[in-house]
């Protein structure tokens, strides 16, 4: 992890064209640059990578799995957004942390996720808001070695009036809340402090 890097990773684990889970996290991207940061999305259609095998990582890990290291070791925070499937974070999803999470040539154990301060995300149609599959990615990435202060935001019966045209919040209400939610994860950065007192 580099944390003096003011770089966030965002992570969809919908790959559906229309999804309301990146729709969320392009509304938390834009904040995030609002406050002078840098940010990386990933759309995972972009990185396809085969259901983790280890036959396939005796023979060399897939090339997706490098650059997707190397985007989430130059961040400072990782901010991870997965529609809930029967209860549980989306299967592309797990295999892409899977894979992220084995230890690669010269890697001390959870390299990869040591420390990164993360926002776990949940968009879904019904009335729960994902919060099931937001219980289970926040303990997957703790047990990833994440920074434990795992903040999380739940959107729920998502529908075609969430979003205008251009794929923002149509509610002020949404907007504050992620105002005020990425004020608290960028405030909670050690080199904000450092800056707030000096
Ligand atoms: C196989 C399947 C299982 C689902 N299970 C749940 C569920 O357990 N809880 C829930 O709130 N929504 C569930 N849904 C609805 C999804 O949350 C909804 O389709 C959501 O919009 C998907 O996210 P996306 O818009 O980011 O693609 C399920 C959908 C599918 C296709």
């Amino acid at each position: 992890m580099n944390i003096n890097s003011k770089h966030i990773t965002l992570i969809s684990g919908s790959l559906r064209k229309e999804s309301f889970n990146t729709k969320v996290l392009k509304n938390i991207e834009k904040e995030i640059i609002s406050q002078g940061y840098t940010t990386t999305f990933v759309d995972l259609n972009d990185f396809p990578i085969p259901f983790y095998n280890e036959d396939i990582e005796l023979k060399g890990i897939p090339s997706n799995v490098f650059i997707l290291k190397n985007i989430i070791v130059n961040s400072s925070g990782l901010i991870i957004s997965s529609p809930e499937y029967n209860g549980e974070i989306s299967a592309v999803l797990k295999n892409t942390l899977d894979w992220l999470s084995r230890k690669i040539v010269n890697d001390t154990p959870k390299q990869n996720f040591l420390g990164l301060k993360t926002i776990a995300v949940g968009a879904s149609t019904g009335k729960n808001g994902a919060s099931r599959s937001i219980e289970r990615l926040q303990v997957l990435l703790e047990r990833l070695g994440v920074d434990k202060n795992i903040l999380n935001f739940s959107l729920a019966k998502c529908s075609s009036e969430t979003f205008d045209n251009n794929n923002n919040f149509l509610a002020n209400e949404q907007k504050d809340i992620i105002k005020n939610l990425i004020f608290n994860y960028l405030g909670s950065f050690d080199f904000n402090k450092e800056a707030l007192t000096n």
